[in-house]
């Protein structure tokens, strides 16, 4: 099949390399730097996955049938299927995701070709199919919510949980057209999670998108309970891997996913469960409100933690003006995203106490990030600070062990 795909980040560009495996696939993304790089045969997100698929094929070891490009009606004229992969950043001013860069896409497909099939991969409110199918009077839009993780883009729609496609099941056509995207995913699929079949789900378009944002939000949940167990644990001075450890015997709840943090970041889970709760508009609830303010809640508290430390480097041990490192911005190891990790909120209530901070960050090119210096020299950067913030641990921080403030127990679990 000729599929396009708009938008060549960590969800178009895992699905580009994964159709690209048995179809004619072309991406467009309106970054010429990204096409740049994808046409020279190299990933421009970090994902191991990715880059080793890039690199077979250009060893000649593997067949990839793929191409970027800026122009969309070179992209989307002769497309059977256009798989919309766009951002969906949430609104602080509209309390609603922007879904404008959706909308953008289907016009521009629409302009060129009326026939295919567009697949919305983009996480939208609930709701948002429908309304969209009606405003532009068009029954060739689907939805299939996307579960990968970043940086493990495509080895997870290699090994996907579920499939999952929202359709109009009273629309054999559109049923029918489920069914093949369906089998096109499972064709490209190595194994499901534990070697086992991968499920697929065809469900209304509106239970999809509620598919999506509840997933997302019971992740935010499990991350704040025990952050929050965390928090209780910090406060009263009792041994916090115990009390997880202790909880997590239950097989109700499992020793998976338990690992403190400085909150709930990443691109997805703070903005589904702030589009989650205004979905909830006059439908009672008390969780989902409660997982979004918990998060703020969480940063405040470490960020309280730290200043702690800072006085008590203070007045114990005569540090005059002590300097706060922040180790990466990046949500976790593997990974050079660094949209709403936890620790710039943290980062960010300590600066308003005009404590002095400095920066490690590979991924950044500027001189100051969100104006503290960046250190671009790992060894000057620890030697400078007086306290290291490590949202997650690494090895190269245990030589600095007495100087680092993580809550990160497991130091190997994203
Ligand atoms: N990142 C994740 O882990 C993840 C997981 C599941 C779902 N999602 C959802 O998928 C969507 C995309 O997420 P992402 O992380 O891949 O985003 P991203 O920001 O990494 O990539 C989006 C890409 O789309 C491009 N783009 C913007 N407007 C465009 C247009 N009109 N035409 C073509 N390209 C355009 C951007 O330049 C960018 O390269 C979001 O709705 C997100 O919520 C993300």
């Amino acid at each position: 099949m000729r599929v396009a795909v708009a938008g060549m980040g960590y969800v178009g560009l895992s699905l580009a390399v994964l159709l690209a495996q048995r179809h004619e696939v072309v991406a467009l993304d309106v970054v010429p730097e990204k096409v740049a790089c994808l046409n020279r045969g190299t990933s421009p997100i970090v994902d191991s996955e990715i880059s080793r698929f890039l690199d077979e094929c250009a060893r000649g070891e593997r067949v990839l049938d793929l191409r970027a490009t800026l122009d969309a009606a070179e992209a989307y004229t002769d497309a059977e299927l256009v798989i919309i992969a766009t951002p969906t950043n949430y609104d602080e001013h509209t309390q609603y995701f922007d879904t404008s860069s959706v909308e953008d896409a289907i016009r521009a497909v629409r302009a060129v070709n009326r026939e295919a099939w567009i697949v919305v991969k983009s996480t939208i409110p609930v709701g948002y199919t429908v309304q969209v199918r009606e405003r532009f009077g068009d029954k060739r839009i689907l939805f299939s919510p996307e579960f990968l993780r970043e940086g493990k883009a495509l080895y997870d729609n290699l090994h996907p949980s579920r499939i999952v496609v929202g359709v109009d099941l009273s629309d054999a056509a559109c049923v029918a057209f489920g069914h093949q995207f369906v089998s096109m995913l499972q064709e490209a699929v190595e194994h499901g999670v534990d070697s086992k079949p991968v499920p697929e789900l065809i469900v209304g378009f509106t239970e999809a998108e509620a598919i999506k944002l509840f997933a997302n939000t019971y992740l935010a949940l499990r991350v704040a309970y025990f952050n929050e167990l965390d928090t209780y644990a910090k406060a009263r001075g009792l041994d916090t891997r115990q009390i997880i450890e202790g909880v997590g015997l239950d097989p109700r709840i499992g020793a998976h996913y338990n690992n403190p943090s400085f909150g709930y970041g990443g691109y997805c889970l703070p903005k589904d469960s702030k589009q989650l709760l205004a979905n909830y508009d006059r439908v009672p609830q008390n969780l989902i409100g409660a997982v979004v303010s918990a998060n703020a809640t969480r940063k405040d508290f470490i960020a309280d933690d730290v200043l702690r430390e800072v006085d008590r480097l203070r007045s114990e041990r005569g540090v005059e003006d002590p300097v706060v490192g922040v180790y990466r911005l990046t949500i976790k190891p593997g990974s050079d995203n660094f949209r709403q990790s936890a620790i710039q909120g943290v980062m960010q209530r300590i600066k308003t106490h005009g404590v002095r901070m400095v920066v490690f960050e590979p991924v950044l090119d500027t001189a100051e990030f969100l104006g503290v210096p960046v250190i671009r020299d790992f060894d000057e950067f620890a030697a400078q600070s007086d306290i290291i913030l490590a949202n997650r641990w690494n090895e190269c921080l245990s030589p600095y062990a007495d100087k680092i403030y993580t809550r990160d127990l497991s130091h190997n679990e994203q």
